[in-house]
């Protein structure tokens, strides 16, 4: 590892996207009371920017930028002081990012500060967290030159949640296990989603539980990754794909937030392909046939009151280096 102090004036930001899920079929709770899945994960074009410098104590800041940060959407979180705002100490998912790549190399006494610039919902189903673990692993593997293998990234994002190898990884993968196995799929498509942020966040957990009581978990199959969704993806085909959406997450999440029904209504007359419950939600996605069209669903969405809806193309990159400040070498 290099020298690393206080005063080392190097910076790196690192960029991760969020994600959607294409299809995400749950089984039965395993004894761990993880859930095992079949996913279809996409990187979509909406992104958190994690800055790391070297500092003597680990810390976390965030600013919420793009529609978060609009005063004329309804989604500040900071104004709002809305339940579901990120954890800025010891708890935080990059901090905790931090400590576990450090115990993997077997180092102590260095910490970072770290900010992260915040386009992600927070608590929308959209792996914002994850993405952040993700983007602190890559920032500070470079930061202090630990050149640590991306097998071990892997693995390690898989000990900090079930998203976070995703996150890594980007473009369009499918995910196994409690969807920490991921592996890249096929996709021809230049894809245009509408992304409908929600002002209140959903608690995932409360999501799975929600589905096991509304499920015969006795009945449930193991859940397998659809051929006709992979094949739609193989062809580029927007209209197969359309027709293939799933997220056995969506009932469950209505049952908790009847009132996202109206999104989903609205979604419709605003003219989108389909419309699908992002993870486990809040937030909502709506299936567009080209850029063109993402926009004119993007403005009625607008019109329609839904003033956090942006459209975004997908698949993008998982996390990679944007900047690196400061003294080289
Ligand atoms: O892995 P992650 O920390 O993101 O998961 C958050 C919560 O979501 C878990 O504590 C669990 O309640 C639920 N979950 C699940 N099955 C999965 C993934 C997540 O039950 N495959």
């Amino acid at each position: 590892m290099s020298e690393a102090t206080t005063h080392d004036a190097r910076r790196v930001t690192v960029r991760a996207p969020a994600k959607i899920n294409l299809h995400l079929g749950v089984g039965a709770p395993r004894p761990d009371g993880f859930h095992p899945l079949a996913t279809v994960y996409q990187a979509v074009g909406l992104y958190d920017d994690v800055t790391v410098s070297t500092w003597d104590e680990w810390s976390v800041q965030v600013r919420y930028e793009g529609l978060l940060a609009d005063p004329s959407a309804t989604g500040r979180p900071a104004d709002r002081g809305v339940e579901h705002t990120v954890p800025l100490g010891e708890d935080n998912i990059a901090v905790r990012a931090g400590r576990a790549l450090l115990a993997h190399h077997g180092i102590v006494d260095v910490a970072a500060a770290i900010t992260i610039h915040k386009s992600i919902p927070v608590a929308g189903g959209m792996a914002g967290g994850s993405a952040d673990a993700a983007a602190t692993l890559v920032a500070l593997d470079r930061l202090w030159d630990l050149d640590t293998p991306d097998d071990d990234l892997l693995a390690l994002a898989a000990t900090l949640g079930s998203d976070v190898p995703f996150s890594l990884l980007g473009g369009t993968a499918g995910g196994t296990g409690r969807g920490e196995l991921v592996e890249p799929l096929a996709d021809a498509g230049s894809w245009w989603w509408v992304v409908v942020g929600n002002d209140t966040g959903l608690s995932t957990p409360e999501v799975y539980r929600t589905f096991d009581e509304m499920s015969d978990v006795t009945s449930l199959s193991e859940p397998e990754l659809p051929p006709e969704l992979l094949d739609a993806l193989a062809r580029g085909d927007v209209h197969a794909l359309a027709e293939h959406l799933a997220n056995d997450l969506q009932d469950p999440a209505l049952a908790l937030r009847p009132d996202l029904q109206a999104t989903f209504d609205d979604g419709y007359d605003a003219g989108a392909l389909e419309c699908l419950l992002s993870g486990s939600g809040p937030s909502v996605l709506l299936l567009c046939a080209d850029a063109d069209h993402a926009r004119s669903v993007t403005a009625a969405m607008h019109e329609a009151g839904h003033g956090r809806a942006v459209a975004v193309p997908a698949p993008v990159s998982g996390v990679h280096v944007v900047s690196y400040d400061g003294p080289v070498g």
